[in-house]
């Protein structure tokens, strides 16, 4: 039927039809749900599926035996069950491409963001950060192009009349919406900005955009930030914040959505020398993947052509990662040359040269801009973190975050919660926990299995017990989220971490 390594199915599979394949180490079985596009297998091998095509060819590679794909349903499921992420306005049915937050959503979310104001602003001398208005003149989309080119390209079927986007179908001529071939017309371009009236009369004159970027907000503040400081070149301004667009096709969960959030990098250089710092921001991007623990052979730079480049950029790398849709774009690392400064420069008539300190040599700098999205980098950690194991013959999930990404770092429970002496000292811990790590969680529903599961889950590296030997000795049962072993230790080391 099928070869270990090799690539052979005989025959057709039916849908619900049944495989077995004797590999040299064990037996795999795969279900097949549809034909040959999907399947499901169970793990009883050092070998697995990684490719699947239509046609009547297998892959397999070898790899951990407790390892297996991580798919979307996975992670939204995971996602919404413990608090992570819900739909956005959920109760009214949901308001497509928008998210909301949960309770631990909100602070992993908030240790990502954290982690890297601290590396690229708070760690650097180079670097200033600010926080600009959402809101902002037209004339700044108008200079910087959104107004004429930020759009993609839309296609309405004249059928069903739904709207796709027309270089993101898997196949141009049918409606994926209805299956009609041929009902699509020309594209039109269909610009993403969600426009607004700033004040109670809607004419031109008070037009505005929720920001696309959180970019113009830098640019537009380069002048005020150089007047204040006058910093050395090249320096950095870094700014996080929300930015809208209207994307045609919303989808697969936060990749794409129609409100999320950025962290982004101008940074300034002479224009003799934007090669170095190109370079010097693709090795930073990389050590920011490893902060978030992502593994290196998960994350590609891709050299984008010049036809697929933003209209402001000279060179760009996208970086990809394999999340469980694919590979796709993590974030963009562009060459923006000095095209949205001259743009400025052009339509306000202020100057935007910078003198370099001490001489009479003058230029509008050039800018690397890194461009991070919050959504797809934790996306990427959720899915790079998201495991499943085996644990007493019982299927365990849990979410291996750095420790310092994780939204709870400890839970603290009383072995019974109905024994007063172990409660007032396990609060006393949990307290104690709270005050030096904040995010610590009080867990004392169900049993300690159940508990343990229960914090695997959403990520908790350590759960802390206070039992009977507690009362008497001031140690505590720590155990440890990825390997699930049990120490004892005293609440003075406990604390001390
Ligand atoms: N200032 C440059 C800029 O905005 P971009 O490639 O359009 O460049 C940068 O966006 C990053 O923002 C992307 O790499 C991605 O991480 C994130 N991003 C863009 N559109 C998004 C969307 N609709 N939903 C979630 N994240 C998005």
């Amino acid at each position: 039927m099928l070869d270990r390594e090799g690539e052979h199915l005989d025959g057709p599979a039916e849908a619900g039809g049944e495989l077995l394949i004797l590999g040299h180490e064990a037996v795999l079985s795969c279900r097949f749900r549809e034909k040959l596009t999907v399947f499901e297998y169970t793990i009883s091998t050092t070998w697995r599926p990684v490719k699947m095509h239509s046609g009547i060819h297998l892959c397999y590679n070898e790899v951990n035996m407790n390892e297996k794909s991580t798919t979307l349903e996975d992670i939204v499921s995971l996602a919404k069950r413990r608090g992570f992420i819900y739909q956005g306005s959920d109760v009214y049915g949901g308001l497509s491409g928008t998210w909301d937050y949960g309770p631990l959503g909100v602070a992993l979310k908030r240790n990502i963001m954290q982690l890297w104001w601290k590396m690229f602003v708070e760690a650097r001398d180079d670097m200033y950060g600010v926080d600009a208005a959402i809101l902002m003149n037209q004339k700044v989309w108008q200079a910087s192009g959104h107004v004429d080119t930020f759009t993609d390209p839309l296609v309405e079927c004249s059928n069903c009349h739904a709207r796709h986007r027309a270089d993101k179908l898997e196949d141009p001529n049918k409606c994926p919406t209805c299956g009609m071939s041929g009902t699509f017309g020309e594209p039109k371009q269909f610009n993403m900005m969600f426009k607004t009236n700033v004040g109670p009369v809607a004419d031109e004159s008070s037009i505005s955009y929720l920001r696309p970027e959180t970019a113009q907000g830098i640019f537009t503040n380069y002048k005020n930030v150089v007047d204040s400081f006058y910093p050395d070149l090249p320096f950095g301004i870094a700014q996080q914040g929300k930015a809208f667009r209207n994307e045609i096709s919303p989808r697969d969960f936060i990749f794409r959505s129609r409100e999320f959030e950025q962290m982004e990098i101008e940074y300034f250089v002479d224009p003799e020398h934007w090669q170095e710092a190109f370079e010097q921001w693709v090795a930073l991007c990389k050590e920011w993947f490893t902060a978030l623990g992502l593994p290196t052979e998960s994350v590609h730079e891709l050299e984008v052509p010049e036809d697929d480049r933003a209209h402001y950029s000279k060179r760009t790398i996208d970086f990809e990662f394999d999340f469980p849709i694919g590979r796709e774009e993590l974030m963009g690392l562009a060459y923006r040359t000095d095209f949205d400064l001259s743009n400025i420069q052009r339509v306000s008539g202020k100057s935007m040269e910078y003198t370099v300190k001490g001489t009479n040599n003058r230029f509008v700098p050039h800018v690397i801009e890194p461009s991070f999205g919050v959504e797809r980098a934790l996306m990427a950690v959720l899915a790079s973190a998201y495991r499943e194991d085996e644990q007493n013959g019982d299927k365990r999930t849990y979410l291996a975050f750095p420790e310092h990404l994780a939204p709870v770092k400890f839970a603290v429970s009383p072995l019974l919660k109905n024994k007063p002496e172990l409660v007032e000292k396990a609060r006393e811990v949990y307290q104690a926990l709270k005050l030096k790590h904040g995010a610590v969680m009080w867990d004392d529903n169900g049993n300690i299995g159940k508990r343990y599961r229960r914090q695997d889950e959403i990520g908790t590296p350590h759960c802390v017990v206070i039992d009977f030997q507690t009362l008497e000795d001031n140690t505590v049962t720590v155990r440890e989220r990825d390997t699930t072993e049990q120490n004892r230790t005293s609440i003075d080391e406990l604390i001390a971490r």
